[in-house]
């Protein structure tokens, strides 16, 4: 049965760990979904796996939402998330509403997810008043990764912690359900989740966040340009992959494949339709 907020919310209390994987398309999905995976992201990390772009940033509305309707049709009991591309909130309450609207009723997402701290908090509140759940983002925000430095751990230092604990407090005050904290120390996100009455969902923030997600490419293995230190890899599926296209290839050019088994019998001579 799909999860609502109130279920998500409950298991903080209850102290069931919250799974979030990303999924781009409807056979995903739905494998995602009958593993009991609690939360799908349909995450604009779909550039990089799916659509080849170097970062998040050139990721349209369009194509999440093209995405976010597959991951939907392909599993109908899962709770989905859809990811707020960048550009999609940044230039006001009113665009964020109505951008996070689409995602509702376009795509059939439960809720979506948006980076940003104090500076989106008046955004949370309006999306929220507006009947959206939205989820927080904070820590390394990939949106806007240059401006941090790079992809580099934040909240190190004790002033930066105090200012992601900060932003997590108002990003809950604002009416968040949940906040995805990225690449900061364990110790910091561990604090930071006793701190908040809402799940946090951690992607390299340690053991102590109330979930955890991952990248499904990295995970299984399918996304070969890089992989962060967080990241553990569950199944390697990219040599499967090679080699069954490899052996497609070659069997193919042998004349193995398509064997009598894999064609449909013959009703009559069709040679006598031959024209030349
Ligand atoms: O877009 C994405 O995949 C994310 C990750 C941090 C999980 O937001």
């Amino acid at each position: 049965m799909r999860k609502t907020i109130k279920d998500i919310r409950s298991m903080k209390s209850a102290g069931q760990k919250i799974t979030m994987l990303t999924a781009y398309d409807a056979s995903m999905a739905r494998l995602f979904s009958s593993c009991g995976v609690d939360i799908l992201l349909v995450g604009d990390s779909l550039g990089m796996v799916m659509l080849g772009y170097d970062s998040t940033v050139p990721v349209t509305m369009e194509e999440m939402l093209h995405h976010a309707s597959a991951v939907r049709r392909g599993a109908p009991d899962a709770f989905v998330l859809g990811d707020m591309p960048f550009g999609s909130y940044q230039s006001g309450v009113r665009d964020a509403i109505l951008n996070g609207l689409r995602f509702l009723k376009e795509a059939g997402c439960d809720a979506v997810k948006l980076e940003g701290g104090l500076e989106m908090c008046e955004v949370v509140k309006g999306m929220v008043a507006a009947g959206i759940p939205v989820m927080g983002h904070i820590g390394l925000t990939p949106q806007t990764a240059s401006q941090l430095g790079g992809f580099k751990v934040q909240g190190k230092d004790m002033e930066a912690a105090k200012r992601l604990m900060d932003e997590a407090l108002a990003l809950e005050q604002a009416g968040a359900f949940g906040l995805l904290i990225e690449c900061i120390p364990a110790g910091l996100a561990e604090v930071i989740s006793a701190s908040l009455a809402i799940p946090t969902v951690g992607i390299g923030a340690g053991a102590h966040c109330d979930g955890q997600v991952l990248v499904s490419h990295d995970l299984l293995g399918l996304f070969e340009k890089f992989q962060p230190k967080f990241v553990k890899q569950y199944a390697n599926l990219s040599p499967l992959i090679k080699e069954g296209v490899q052996r497609f290839n070659s069997e193919v050019r042998g004349g193995v494949y398509p064997a009598e088994e894999h064609g449909f019998a013959s009703e009559g001579d069709y040679r006598q339709l031959l024209k030349r």
